[in-house]
């Protein structure tokens, strides 16, 4: 039985969407409620009847709870078309059309969940609320499914609304990309387009209404809520620093050099070797590190201003942290992976950075650095040790409070008589995750911890690690 797709059956957005040419993969963005989930179910059911049984389709949530959401809404769509001739086996999450082609439902959680797709190759693929993966890993490699037979189209379709855990991967990839225009997504080289939608574009809802509960369901979070309503991928609301951190405060250019240590506050003489002057008179410099080898490691150059001018002719109140560089061994396409470095690799990059700044390779790290591993070189610390870059622990307290000091400091920048933070540009790793880390859902008050939080957290011991009261010992050519 041959379908015709009435024109009334789907929205403006969803009919011209239709028409992008399968030669294109999608990311279906924007808002929710929008239509895109009800759009891949037409989009499935044009490629069933145009290829019959060589049409094999596959949608992929990582939720289990999700995945039954979308099962019923499939059931409704293909049972008002097909009645009874629809086939469905509730075991396998898959349905079989009149005509042999099947389309399977499924859950993608973690790397194991592959073995599944041994052997088996898919025409289309979908990934539903893409916004849940973390990073795009698992995305990426479920692709390598995609093998449709010779003269069958294949496509690969995204799907995902903002505020999720994969928020930043999103907006990287696609969110911002000019809407209906083709681009090659230079991640993974295949040319995409990306389409927004939001509940506007929907009018088979009550828009009124859906608009409501919506805002309602976000009661604790109304800047989520405006995303979700909006389709605003720009602007990273629902994020957990999103209200404190503003690139015109808490941005800096660069710093040619670091200020000199010894040049007492408001003073212009030097005051190298006076003992009078407290350490606190001083400009402090140290590293703050957090370690990973499969996750990513971040180290940041800090400068703890004595209330003082630096480099750039800015007056950075006495107490202020500046991020001034970072080192970081994140993948280039994937900010929650390492490039899986060994410690003595790591120690390595670390410490022409610190040549570059002329600073000895100390500061504070992730208390987790100084277990015990049971392996001959000690713990990890000792193995920075023994590369010659020395770490104290950054004791760092409840994770909580370090999360408020640095919204306290973020939020406290620019303010001529406080202690701020502030990040120079050339902290591409922190520019780039730390504005749009997600909330935890469980836990509106803590940063999402799947999300891509290496350089918050090595941020986050350079606040609260004490390194203040470590003498750190600084060589200095200048
Ligand atoms: N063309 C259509 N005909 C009838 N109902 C539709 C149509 N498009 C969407 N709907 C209905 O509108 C509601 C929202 O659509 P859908 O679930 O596809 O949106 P979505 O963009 O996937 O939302 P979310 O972002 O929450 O996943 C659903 O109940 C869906 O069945
Ligand atoms: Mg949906």
């Amino acid at each position: 039985m041959a379908v015709e797709q009435r024109p009334d059956q789907l929205s403006e957005w969803q009919s011209q969407a239709m028409t992008v040419p399968e030669s294109i993969d999608l990311f279906l963005g924007g808002g929710r409620g929008g239509g895109k989930s009800f759009l891949l179910a037409a989009l499935f059911l044009r490629h069933c009847e145009q290829h019959g049984d060589q049409a094999r389709c596959l949608v992929v949530r990582k939720s289990f709870p999700g995945l039954q959401d979308l099962e019923a809404e499939f059931r409704q769509y293909f049972t008002s078309i097909y009645g009874t001739a629809l086939r469905f086996d509730a075991q396998k999450h898959k349905f079989t059309l009149p005509n042999g082609s099947t389309i399977q439902l499924d859950q993608l959680e973690r790397e194991a969940d592959f073995s599944k797709y041994q052997g088996k190759s898919f025409s289309y693929i979908a990934v539903d609320e893409a916004g849940q993966f973390a990073s795009p890993a698992l995305v990426d490699r479920l692709r390598s499914s995609l093998r449709p037979p010779a003269g069958v189209p294949g496509r690969f379709i995204v799907l995902a609304n903002p505020g999720g855990v994969g928020h930043a991967w999103l907006v990287r990839r696609y969110a911002l990309n000019e809407p209906w225009k083709p681009y090659t997504d230079a991640a993974t080289g295949f040319d995409f387009v990306s389409i927004n939608s939001t509940y506007r574009d929907n009018q088979f809802i009550d828009r009124e209404r859906y608009a409501k509960n919506l805002m309602a369901s976000c009661a604790t979070d109304p800047e989520l809520g405006r995303a979700w309503l909006n389709g605003d991928w720009s602007v990273l609301r629902g994020a957990y620093f999103s209200t404190v951190i503003d690139e015109q405060r808490n941005m800096i250019e660069p710093w040619p050099h670091l200020p000199n240590r010894y040049r007492k506050a408001g003073a212009n003489t030097l005051a190298h070797h006076d003992p009078r002057l407290a350490m606190t008179d001083r400009w402090e410099f140290y590293l703050a590190h957090d370690f990973g080898v499969a996750a990513p490691s971040v180290t940041y150059l800090v400068a703890k201003s004595p209330g003082a001018e630096g480099p750039d002719g800015y007056h950075y109140p006495r107490g202020s942290y500046i991020l001034v560089d970072e080192e970081t061994t994140t993948h280039p396409d994937d900010l929650n992976t390492g490039l899986g470095l060994t410690v003595p690799d790591q120690a390595d990059r670390i410490l022409s950075m610190c040549q570059h700044w002329n600073v000895t390779p100390r500061g504070v790290a992730d208390d987790a650095i100084f277990n015990r591993t049971g392996s001959q070189e000690g713990s990890i610390a000792d193995e920075f040790r023994k590369a010659g870059v020395y770490f104290e622990k950054a004791r760092k307290g409840s994770r909580l409070a370090g999360w408020q000091t640095m919204r306290r400091l973020l939020a406290d920048a620019g303010k001529p008589d406080v202690p701020g933070l502030y990040v120079s540009r050339n902290c591409r790793i922190w520019w780039e995750t730390v504005p749009s880390l997600p909330r935890d859902p469980r836990n509106p008050e803590d940063v999402d911890s799947s999300a891509p939080d290496h350089g918050a957290d090595a941020c986050r011991y350079a606040l609260t690690g004490n390194a203040g009261h470590v003498h750190i010992p600084v060589t200095f050519s200048h």
